[in-house]
């Protein structure tokens, strides 16, 4: 098995798209297509090759200095609220580790998602490779001091397990279901 990284605008294969709509769009119902996320060409990539094979992939970007992470899908017809500690408003909130998320020292962050491994493939240590690499490549390419990302329900406990932690109210994001958000101190 092998950890592949593209940089942003760095190609990727078929495979790579083919995966996340396998195990994160199909699913879902969702048409071909829609694995494609807006940004992929700003994005830092990872997975996992067993020879030729793509069995986990992952993403992470960086959220523009003067945004919150607030987006809309419009292939999935999907939103992805603010984090709130990134937002100019912010009121101080602690995280379910019982830690205060600070106002400052939360820049450049970054957000993951996307991540997904084949269900063959799963139980097998190879989605931590993929998000322990985004982290890393986030870290040296940006200087990211933390990650922020939308959990669906059932991946919570893999997030937890290397090292994210859940902050605020469950929600719903639409056409996919609920989700809680979570974040990493890098
Ligand atoms: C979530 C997902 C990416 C995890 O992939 P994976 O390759 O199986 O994860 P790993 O093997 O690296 O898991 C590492 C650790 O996370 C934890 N973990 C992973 N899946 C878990 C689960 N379903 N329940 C409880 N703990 C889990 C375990 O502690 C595991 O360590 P262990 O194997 O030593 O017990 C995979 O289940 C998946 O693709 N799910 C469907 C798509 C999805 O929900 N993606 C996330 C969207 S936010």
């Amino acid at each position: 098995m092998k950890t592949i990284i593209r940089l942003p605008g760095e190609s990727l294969p078929e495979s790579y798209y083919d995966v996340r709509f396998e195990i994160l769009r199909k699913p879902l119902g969702s048409q071909k297509g829609s694995e494609r996320l807006d940004g992929d060409d700003l994005a830092i990539h990872s997975w996992i090759a067993d020879n030729e094979k793509v069995a986990a992939v992952g993403r992470a970007h960086l959220i523009p200095a003067d945004a919150d992470g607030s987006a809309f899908d419009q292939k999935a017809k999907s939103a992805c609220p603010a984090f709130g500690p990134l937002s100019a408003d912010y009121e101080p909130i602690a995280d379910d580790s019982g830690l205060e998320i600070p106002t400052d020292g939360l820049r450049p962050a970054v957000q993951v998602r996307a991540m997904g491994t084949l269900d063959e493939y799963q139980g097998q240590g190879l989605a931590s490779k993929v998000l322990t690499s985004l982290e890393k490549e986030s870290v040296n390419l940006w200087e990211a001091k933390t990650g922020w990302l939308q959990a669906r329900i059932i991946a919570i406990p893999f997030y937890e397990a290397n090292g994210w932690c859940c902050f605020g109210p469950e929600y719903d994001v639409p056409n996919v279901g609920a989700h809680v958000s979570m974040w990493k101190k890098f």
